[in-house]
């Protein structure tokens, strides 16, 4: 199928009077906010310390916050991550600098044909996708070979220089906490990590979503869960957007200015065999205020296989998945059809 670009959300702002129908959600999509409710409640999202959960002998109840917040909620929040709240804003600076920039100036870095690494948004795959009120610019971090330097903006000046410490910084906080993930199963401590490889494979998204005067008809993102092994999510300081599906209700995100925000993604779910819940989540549009947020999805080295680990499978918990590669690959195209990507991944008896 031919894969096409469409023009960014700040483009329509400047350039139409309405909006445009491709951007309109039906009710029957699921998850579209209802014109004059009452929000939804807020989340109580345990916070973990994660120096407490890097020592290497785990205090028990850091440990038992960290599994009751995984095979329930399936996210949770680190503070003690190593970044200093001064650190984090420029991280949030930068990326508003960047969406700031002229047009034509961020054109520079539009992502090309099916490529996934530039600035851009949804790529489109078929007439009647539904499209998101977004504009991103996602770049792979890890491993170092594969990142193209040509899309990394040379404004704001120290643009390159800070996503290259955060992306360390958060290298050291997902072999922690991919280890203490494992630990909480009862599972080696590399179990994870070498999934994720000694380099790491990382991709980092700035996500800008522009205000919507109607945030009644559209959505920053639609309902999904992500297709990595975990995802860490910084989130704007001020506006909030992102929201939780637990059971068959919505929960707003907490902001915690100086906390990471870890979910739990498919493939951990999947390795799992549905012990730990890649939690399903959206954003919405707030009516006059942009909301900015920075996103780094971890993921198994590309050319291994993933299943779920054979200590987690036996009579009471049969096998729920099967043996994958390259998931992430599946999961794009299903998500622009509103589908979840860990469907296909579902062994049904
Ligand atoms: C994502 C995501 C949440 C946010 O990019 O997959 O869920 O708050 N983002 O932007
Ligand atoms: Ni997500």
């Amino acid at each position: 199928m031919e894969l096409f670009g469409c023009k960014t959300v700040q483009e329509v702002l400047i350039q139409e009077e309405q909006v445009p129908e491709k951007y309109i959600h039906k009710v029957e999509d699921g998850g579209v906010p209802v014109p004059d409710a009452s929000p939804p409640q807020l989340l109580d999202v345990p916070v973990i310390d994660l120096a407490l959960l890097s020592a290497s002998s785990i205090t028990a109840d850091e440990f038992e916050k960290l599994r009751s917040a995984l095979d329930t909620l399936g996210c949770f929040q680190v503070i003690n991550h190593g970044m200093s709240p001064e650190f984090l804003d420029e991280i949030r600076e930068i990326t508003k600098q960047f969406f700031a920039r002229p047009v034509e100036d961020k054109k520079k870095y539009l992502r090309q044909g099916n490529d996934i690494q530039g600035y851009g948004n949804d790529v489109v795959h078929t007439e009647q996708q539904n499209l998101d009120w977004t504009d991103r610019l996602y770049l792979t971090v890890f491993p170092q070979g594969n990142r193209k330097l040509n899309f990394w903006p040379e404004n704001p000046e120290s643009f390159r220089r800070t996503l290259d410490q955060f992306a360390m910084e958060l290298h050291v906080i997902t072999k922690t906490v991919l280890k203490a993930l494992t630990r909480s199963l009862g599972l080696e401590d590399n179990c994870f990590s070498d999934l994720y490889g000694e380099e790491g494979n990382m991709n980092i998204r700035f996500n800008f979503y522009p205000p919507c005067p109607r945030p009644d008809l559209v959505l920053g993102l639609k309902p999904h869960s992500d297709s990595s092994l975990i995802t860490h999510v910084l989130q704007d300081k001020e506006v909030e957007g992102l929201q939780f599906l637990k059971g068959d209700e919505w929960f707003r995100a907490p902001i915690v200015p100086d906390a990471l925000l870890i979910n739990v993604g498919d493939q951990v779910e999947i390795l799992s065999n549905g012990v730990f819940k890649s939690v399903v989540h959206k954003v919405v549009i707030h009516p006059d205020k942009e909301r900015i947020s920075v996103v780094a999805l971890c993921y198994p080295e590309s050319y291994k296989h993933i299943e779920p680990f054979e200590r987690l499978v036996d009579e009471s918990r049969p096998r729920l998945y099967r043996k994958m590669k390259n998931y992430r690959d599946i999961i794009m195209e299903n998500y622009q059809k509103g589908r979840r990507a860990i469907e296909e991944a579902k062994i049904y008896v």
